[in-house]
Order: C-alpha cells, then structure tokens, then sequence
C-alpha cells in the first residue's frame, strides 16, 4: 500500500529519495513524507498530496544529507493530510521513521504510551513506533536499533518499517513482517532501502529481500548490513541479482502506464509462455510446478485464492482446468476464503494468483491453507515476493513490471499461464488428445499476433468510448469464460473512471439487473462465436426490446451481431478456451479511453493502491 525508499551512503540522499518515492508512487499517493539527517540536525518534510507537492514544498529548502527516508501513503489510520503524512517522530525530535502496514494493537500501545506522557501529534497507527522505541531506548539505555529490535516484541500486525536517529548519524536500521522490504547494495558503499526494487535498479542490481521477522541494520562505520532474527541471532543475507530493467519502470512516449501496459501484451503473453511449450514436439511444461503435476492430478481439488483481477484471472483458469483437465477447481475470494473456517487438507492444493505477490488477504489465505497440510503453489508476477517465497512451488507470469494501478498485462499473463497449467495436466492427465494438443499450443502461440491485431482497433474503441464517456452506470455482460471477461470489464470501467458497472453472467440478467435497463443503459456484451453464441444472441435481443444499447465484442466477420448491436468489436477467431486472452482488450482499451475523457488520473486512481497490504 504504501512505499518507503531509504537511502544511506556519500551520495546527497534527498533526491535519490525523491526519484524513488516517484516510482513508488503507484503504492499509494495520498501524503507523502522525507527525513534526512544533516550537520547533526533531523529535518522532516511532509505534505498531504502527490509526492510533486512534496518536491514543490520541500525545494525551497537548502536540502542536504547523506542519510534519507522517504514515505508515500495510502491512509488506514487518519485522513491524508500533512501531520499524518510519514516520517513520524519521536518527541525528543531524534528519532524519525516511516512504516508500511498496520499496526493491529497501536490502541493500547498508544493509551500506554499516553500514560507515560507521550504526546501524540498524528492519527496515524505508526506514531506508536517511534514513541515505543524511544521509550525502550531511554527506559533500557539502548541504542535505538535495539530498542526497535525490543518493540517489535510487543508490536502485532504488519510492518516494513525504517528508522534512522540524529544521535546515529551513519546507521540506518529496518525491519519487515508481512510487508516487502528490499536492500539494494550499491557500487560506493552505500545502500538503497525500498519496498521494491523499482527506486533501486538504476544504482545497482544486488539485491537483499528481507525475511519475516528479520532486522537490517546498517552502519557506515562498521561493515555495512548485517541482518538479524527480532530474537538477535545474525543472519548471513541472501545477495541476489535484480532482472529487471529500467526501460521496464518508464512510459516510454506513452501517456499513461496503463496505456503502454495495454500494448505490451503481445510481448508480455509471448514472454510468459516462452520455454514453456513447443508446438512442433507436442509438449507443454511448466518447470516450477513439474514435482507437484501428481499431486495436483490426484487433488481432491485445486482451490485458487486470488483478490480483484487476479480472482477473474482465477474464475478463466476454472474454466480452463475443468474442462482441459477434468479436475474439481474452486475460486474463492482470499479474504472470504481466510475468515470461514473452510474445510481443507492435505489432500487439498491451493494456488494462489497474484500480481504483487504481496496481497495481505492472499498470503493469509495460504497461511491458513498451510497450516492445514494443503500443498500451496503461487502464480506471481513479481519475483522475489511474499507469496513466491512462501509457497512450495509456483510459476512466474513475467509480464514485467505493472505500474499502472488497474491491472492489465498482468491478467493475461496470469491467464496465460492457467492455460498452460491446464494443457500441462491434461496432458499429463490423458484427458487432451496429442492432436488436439497440437492444435491449442499453435493456437496459443498465435495469440500475441491476434491481440497486435486487436489493437489495431484502437481508434474505432475511442470513437466508442467517447459516445459513452457521460454515462452513469454499464452492465457488462459473458457466458463461459467470457463471464470473468465481463467481470474484468467492468471493475477496469469503475476503478478508473468511477462509472458504476455490473459484470453479470449472461443469463443471470433477467433475473435482476433487467429491471436495469432503458435507454441510457449501455451493455457490453462479449459475443463471439463458441457453444453459447445463439443464447447470447437471445441475451442481446432481450437488451434491445428494452431500448438497451448493445456494444458486442465478436468474432471477426460475424454477421448476426452486427445486425442488432449498436456497436461492435471484432476480434480474430481463436479457441473458445482462449477468448478471453483476446476479449479482454477491448474492454481495458474502452475503459482507458472513457477515463482519459472524463479526466480521470488513470494511473493513480483515487482510494486504490497498486500493492493491497493491509487486510
Ligand atoms: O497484486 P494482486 O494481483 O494480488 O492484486 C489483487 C487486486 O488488488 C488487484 O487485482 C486489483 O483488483 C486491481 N486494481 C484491479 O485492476
């Protein structure tokens, strides 16, 4: 949810700060926040807003340091304005310190606090950090990377926390539960802290992910980083070295992330199948799951767990397993699925889907699934992440880094890779014949030219969107696995243009959201020739009697649709099975345009985060 950046070494540490809370940007944009230690003084500047305001504010000072953390926040705890904006510090003004998560009993932590005549500045959850580790630090003469070390005994919830002192001026110290932390280990003897690796790339590509419960401490005048247990025994850090590339972090002449995102997914697809099927030999394979094939087979069901569109990418892999290998799947909401108490075993495998690999009620979700015996596998886009390090196995979807908040490449790559989970069993499984293998791996080999060819269409889905830009509210509708398509469809409609939508199986609509309909209510419909094209049709007829306007996503020349719809957006012909990896363009290209139009932030839009870590 929120970003933290941390810098410490001889370069001048405000702008490095800076640059890297631009790239966190996407985490949270409410307030943000820096505090650098300079000629013996803790400066702190802070500001409700974009991290420009921040810039704005904070350059008309003479700003100069070489030890910096910066903060951007999503809000919890109090309403996004200056005060509550991170760094938080202590009352002495020696202590500075930023946090990523939520601190579940800040409540009696800070009544305690209260007690012993702490003042409170902010609403923020956070302040009873700092406030705890200068009371340890003076209470137990420590200095106050022990005194954290001490507090997060006492501390329950999630933190990526950094902290820094005046009374220290060459140590920074950090610690992660549940929030992502990386160090990043530079060239000069310096350090990069951050909640990915995005702020970190261009300095260096040595990476240190912190574990749960671990302690970074660095300290300029001895030896650098040394990583510690919260139980104070020493660790020897794990370097590993950064993939990704800078390119990947910027829009590259587009206007929006979201945009540039739309158009790599010919790449993005081609990239997460690559060295994962050969047509030519008949194989499939997907290398991070091969030990698990048997076990998955012989599941008494697979059960994905996934938030958002990761949970639409879930309801397609449904489709996908059930029908290419007849094995039981469920999809369930992680954060229904963690606080019901649900009937699993060992005999059970759970898979998670996730983009950021960080999502708090996902990882939950596979906690509590662990715990009880299930086998659980993740299907990640980012690498390194929580969720990638806590299953016993998984794939990557490697569609490069999403910046964008509402997420695009990275549910095609997901779907992707469902697909070819899917084949992978079924082929192990014996429920797909070879020829008919054949067919849907030279089918999904073609998908990156057809999804170029759809983008092509992109000035006749402008023309569309500016017709609808005024509406109020959108049915979307699909049958099959063109249903989680009409889901997609419509969260991308109102998470970045703020239309209210409804994405309805097909069929479901006359029971309710009929009533729905007149004149001023447009209905995307995904039509596109397969088993459920004629009742579709009848869907769409049912829409027109009731003076609906139709916009219908079809199958290149289709003749039928055209008749009745208002509008229609073909797309090539390919499997039914893949449609969804072709369906799905459009509807992010129509919501794009819509809120581009209405003047929407389509990258940040207001109340979300990119990284969902608090529950
Ligand atoms: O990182 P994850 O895939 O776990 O995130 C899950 C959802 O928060 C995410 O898909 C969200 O719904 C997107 N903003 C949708 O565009």
């Amino acid at each position: 949810m929120c970003g933290i950046v941390a810098y410490i070494g001889k370069k001048n540490a405000f702008p490095v700060v800076l640059k890297g809370l631009k790239r966190l940007e996407y985490r949270g944009y409410d307030s943000a926040g820096v505090a650098l230690l300079s000629k013996g003084n803790l400066l702190v500047y802070k500001k409700a807003g974009k991290v420009s305001n921040l810039e704005d504010y904070a350059n008309q000072f003479d700003i100069s340091g070489h030890i910096g953390i910066g903060h951007t926040r999503w809000a919890t705890h109090g309403l996004p304005t200056d005060i509550n904006a991170h760094p938080h510090v202590s009352m002495d003004g020696t202590i500075a310190l930023i946090h990523n998560g939520i601190i579940e009993n800040y409540d009696s932590l800070r009544k305690e606090l209260i007690n012993q005549g702490y003042v409170f500045k902010s609403e923020t959850d956070t302040e009873v950090l700092v406030h705890l580790i200068d009371n340890i630090s003076k209470k137990e003469k420590v200095w106050f990377g022990e005194a954290l070390r001490i507090a997060l005994h006492y501390v329950i919830g999630a933190y990526a926390i950094v902290a820094i002192s005046k009374d220290y001026p060459n140590r920074l110290v950090a610690a992660r539960k549940s929030s992502p932390l990386v160090v990043g280990i530079g060239t000069e003897g310096d350090f990069y802290l951050a909640s990915d690796a995005s702020p970190i790339v261009e300095y260096t590509k040595q990476v240190v992910y912190l574990n749960d419960e671990e302690i970074a401490v660095i300290d300029l005048e001895n030896d650098g980083l040394k990583l510690y247990n919260i139980g104070d025994q020493q660790k020897t850090p794990y370097i590993q070295q950064l993939e990704l590339e800078l390119e990947a972090l910027e829009k590259g002449g587009y206007e929006h992330f979201m945009l540039k995102e739309i158009y790599e997914q010919p790449r993005s697809i081609l990239d997460c199948f690559r060295g994962r099927l050969n047509t030519n030999e008949g194989w499939v394979s997907l290398r991070g799951i091969r030990e698990y094939e048997d076990k998955m087979i012989q599941a008494n069901r697979l059960v994905i767990v996934a938030c958002g569109t990761s949970w639409h990418a879930g309801l397609v892999g449904e489709y996908l397993i059930e029908d290419l290998a007849r094995i039981n799947v469920e999809v369930e909401y992680a954060s229904e699925f963690r606080y019901r108490n649900p009937i699993i075993d060992e005999r059970d495998v759970v898979i998670a889907i996730s983009q950021s690999g960080e999502t708090a009620d996902t990882l939950a979700a596979l906690e509590l699934a662990k715990s009880k015996g299930a086998t659980i596998l993740g299907i990640c886009n980012v690498v390194g992440s929580s969720i990638s390090r806590i299953t016993d196995a998984g794939s990557y979807t490697h569609a490069g880094p999403e910046i964008g908040v509402a997420s695009t490449k990275a549910f095609t790559a997901q779907v992707t890779i469902l697909a070819l989970m899917a084949l992978t069993l079924a082929q192990k499984k014996g429920t797909i014949t070879q020829s008919a293998l054949h067919t849907m791996l030279a089918e999904l080999e073609s998908i990156p030219n057809k999804v170029k060819r759809v983008l092509e269409s992109n000035g006749h889905i402008e023309r569309i969107a500016a017709q609808y830009k005024d509406v109020s509210n959108a049915l979307y509708l699909g049958r099959g696995n063109s249903f989680p398509v009409a889901l997609e469809g419509a969260l991308k409609l109102k998470e970045i243009s703020y239309i209210h939508a409804e994405g309805y199986p097909a069929a479901e609509m006359k029971h309710g959201p009929i009533a729905l309909i007149d004149e001023n209510m447009p209905v995307f419909v995904i039509a596109t020739q397969g088993n459920s094209y004629e009742k579709v049709v009848s869907n769409i007829q049912e829409v027109k009697a009731r003076k609906g306007k139709i916009i219908a996503i079809v199958t290149e020349g289709d003749i039928h649709v055209r008749e009745i719809a208002d509008e229609v957006i073909e797309i090539p012909e390919t499997n039914e099975c893949l449609v969804p990896l072709l369906a799905t363009i459009p509807l992010q290209l129509l919501s794009y345009h819509i809120a581009v139009m209405r003047q929407c932030n389509v990258d940040q839009p207001r109340n979300l985060a990119k990284s969902v870590t608090v529950e």
